[in-house]
């Protein structure tokens, strides 16, 4: 993306016109970029072949987010999401995090669990020191059962193993799946060492899986934002733009605003019962991502809230602070995710999204999807601890509702301000407020 992220009007543009423009911008043909959009991407004698008893297709919205830099580089980030609002707000908060640089970001370690598990054990910590003792002839063992991914310099890189009580112990095999998400190849070593690890622990194999929560595959994601950010409207942005930082945060100033987001932030460090809320927010921003690019966000979601809870008591993801007039955010967690094999085998339009998204490896992927969620996570903030969270999302709602009534083309944006000008958001008052705009003459 060396044009850069900003697309200011953006939502003005009609439909076709946003696809010239993502095209030009990420050097995609504008056919390619059609047809991979074209009902979904996916046939359905292509969807047949995926899973079992097929009858069609599922489809929802593709967009994209705006303002996004991560380490320096831009990118536009597909988001495939059924929530409104959700895309927007993403933009509007990379926009202010992008006036302090925008995200930092990266991984930790990179390597995925596969866990062996072993009951009955009838010494198990004999059981434990002999696996240990035998990790190279383990790990030996763990190579020759990926010898393609070994061959793009990835592969098994260590043994750990854990006495879990009961009599029953674990092995993890750590291993390092390069750009694949990894369920397959890690699925695969723990089969091939399940025989020979029951054997030398002297005990009844058990389960051989992957664990998804990968917290050897950690990502780090920070910003910082001025405080004079949260609040700034520059003027060509004071219009409708969802994208753009034009709400209103009445006489409030940047610092109230800043202490504001760190009080919320300190609620959800206090209160599970928000600190799961507060990490819905995060995943709004992250799941979009990793469906777009064709990615199991079952497998992200599993990993997130197990990291929450790993204190043992369930905690945000993503925490807010002040240093000096700046707001200072940090998200970690845990994220698998490929740009190889899977279902981008089969999905021209996750296939498509990589390339909008021009990231190298599944490391970059990880790195930009998580400050996404940092951003939906600051946007959410924001608009919750100023403003309350519907006025913003409800007139972006509003739109919604306007299809759903039977608005079409301009008359959606007409009956959506309409409706939520008046307050009383329903398909009801949407079809009343149409019906009265198809009255006037032209
Ligand atoms: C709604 O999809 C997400 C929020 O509830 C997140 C939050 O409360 O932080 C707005």
């Amino acid at each position: 993306m060396s044009e850069g992220s900003r697309i200011p009007g953006f939502y003005k543009l009609s439909l076709a016109e946003r696809r010239r423009v993502v095209s030009s911008r990420a050097h995609v043909e504008l056919a390619e970029l059609e047809h991979a959009l074209e009902a979904g991407g996916l046939d359905t004698a292509t969807a047949d072949k995926v899973v079992e008893n097929v009858l069609g297709i599922y489809g929802l919205p593709f967009g994209v987010a705006l303002n996004v830099r991560v380490n320096g580089v831009d990118r536009l980030v597909p988001m495939v999401v059924e929530e409104p609002s959700v895309i927007a707000a993403a933009s509007n908060a990379a926009r202010m995090i992008r006036q302090g640089g925008g995200f930092r970001a990266e991984v930790v370690e990179s390597l995925m669990i596969g866990q062996v598990q072993i009951t009955d054990v009838e010494h198990p910590a004999d059981a434990v020191v002999r696996l240990e003792a035998a990790a190279s002839r383990l790990l030996a063992l763990a190579t020759k059962a990926v010898p393609n991914l070994v061959a793009r310099g990835g592969g098994p890189r260590a043994i750990d193993v854990r006495d879990l009580g009961q009599r029953c112990i674990v092995l993890h095999v750590l291993v390092d799946c390069r750009d694949a998400m990894g369920a397959n190849l890690v699925n695969t070593i723990a089969e091939a060492l399940g025989p020979i690890t029951a054997e030398i622990a002297g005990g009844k194999l058990g389960l051989r899986i992957l664990s998804n929560l990968c917290d050897r595959r950690r990502v780090h994601a920070t910003c910082r934002v001025h405080a004079r950010a949260l609040v700034s409207t520059p003027r060509s942005a004071k219009s409708a733009d969802p994208t753009s930082a034009a709400d209103d945060m009445g006489e409030l100033d940047g610092l109230e605003v800043v202490d504001a987001i760190v009080s919320a932030s300190r609620f959800a460090e206090l209160d599970p019962y928000r600190a799961a809320t507060h990490n819905k927010g995060i995943m709004n921003g992250i799941d979009a991502v990793v469906l777009a690019t064709g990615n199991d966000f079952r497998a992200v979601e599993a990993g997130a809230h197990a990291y929450a809870a790993r204190s043992g008591r369930y905690a945000p993801l993503a925490v807010w602070r002040r240093d000096g007039e700046d707001l200072v955010g940090e998200l970690e967690l845990p994220l698998s995710l490929g740009i190889v094999g899977g279902t981008l085998r089969v999905h021209p339009t996750a296939r498509l999204a990589l390339k909008i998204l021009n990231v190298a490896s599944a490391d970059e992927l990880a790195m930009t999807a998580a400050s996404v969620g940092l951003a939906s996570n600051l946007s959410a903030l924001r608009a919750l601890a100023t403003e309350g969270i519907q006025r913003g999302h409800m007139s972006l709602h509003a739109r919604s509702v306007a299809s759903a009534a039977g608005a079409l083309g301009d008359e959606v944006e007409l009956i959506a301000a309409r409706i939520a000008g008046e307050g009383v958001i329903t398909v009801e008052s949407a079809q009343r407020a149409l019906s009265e705009l198809r009255r006037v003459p032209s």
